[in-house]
């Protein structure tokens, strides 16, 4: 299979490179700047995007949400039929396939930052106009992207909310455990380094040996020791809530912004 994927930005670029190792990928940006950022990275770039069509299976929109109408009505007299995905927030997949004729050949894609070292976690919802077989076709063109969940459309919204804005969520925590380290004592920089690893390390070891949070929370926490002091000071603070809350809101906000 060939991959196309129409915008060489932060996305596309980090995308671009997770497919190259599953498929032949062909590039276009409409900023020669970024084709040239795509070409010193060994991308074959097309000179126009009906050149991209024409030479991909597989097209993936990453263009801003407000370029996504211009990219496929341009398209959509050569496409034919050629599968078409978007990693383009809040565009759904209705919207994505009507402008292209209606013939289902569509996915939607939300992937999150995560994806620029492939250990991204990306939605995929698919058109009724793909067979099994080529959905399992595209779900193994992407596996180099991170970990991949089928979800209804109308849980996309939470799915950014969780993970496409989860990163960020996660960054403050981190930004805050190095800060109370730095109140500990040590310099930010070492601070921020045994910050990162104690997050990605509590985040390798829930994936590896299995088991939920709060199981592994009752192995840390010794009765009446100094783990349960700082949990009963989070609990008292509603820690949870603003987190459950903050993912709520964040929701909210993607549902208002796709009107
Ligand atoms: N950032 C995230 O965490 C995240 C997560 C999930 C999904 N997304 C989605 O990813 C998509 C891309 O976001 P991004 O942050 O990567 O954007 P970006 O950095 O602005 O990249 C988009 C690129 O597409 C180019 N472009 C615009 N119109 C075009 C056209 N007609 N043909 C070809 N190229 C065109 C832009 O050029 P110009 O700059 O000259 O316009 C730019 O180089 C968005 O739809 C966003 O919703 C982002």
């Amino acid at each position: 299979m060939r991959s196309g994927v129409v915008g060489y930005g932060n996305m596309g670029a980090a995308l671009a490179r997770a497919l190259r190792g599953r498929s032949e990928v062909f590039v276009y940006d409409i900023d020669p700047a970024r084709r040239e950022q795509a070409i010193s990275e060994g991308f074959a770039v097309a000179r126009s995007v009906h050149f991209l069509v024409r030479e991909s299976d597989v097209l993936f929109i990453a263009v801003k949400p407000k370029d996504v109408r211009g990219v496929l009505e341009e398209i959509a007299d050569s496409v034919g039929d050629k599968i078409v995905a978007s990693i383009a927030a809040g565009v759904s997949l209705e919207l994505i396939d009507s402008l292209l004729g209606g013939r289902g050949r569509v996915v939607r894609l939300m992937p999150n930052i995560n994806l620029l070292v492939g250990r991204g976690a990306v939605a995929i919802a698919f058109g009724d106009g793909l067979g099994e077989e080529e959905k399992e076709k595209v779900k193994e063109l992407l596996s180099d992207c991170g970990s991949l969940y089928e979800v209804p459309e109308h849980l996309f919204d939470g799915f950014t909310a969780l993970a496409g804005s989860g990163p960020a969520f996660v960054f403050s925590f981190i930004e805050a455990l190095a800060l109370a380290g730095v109140r500990e004592g040590f310099s930010y920089e070492t601070a921020l380094r045994i910050a990162v690893d104690t997050v990605g390390g509590s985040a390798d070891l829930l994936k590896k040996l299995g088991g939920t949070p709060g199981e592994w929370t009752v192995k840390v926490a010794s009765p009446g020791g100094t783990t349960v002091e700082g949990l009963a000071y989070l609990e008292k603070k509603g820690f949870r809530g603003i987190v459950i809350g903050c993912v709520r809101k964040t929701s909210k906000r993607a549902e208002e912004l796709r009107g």
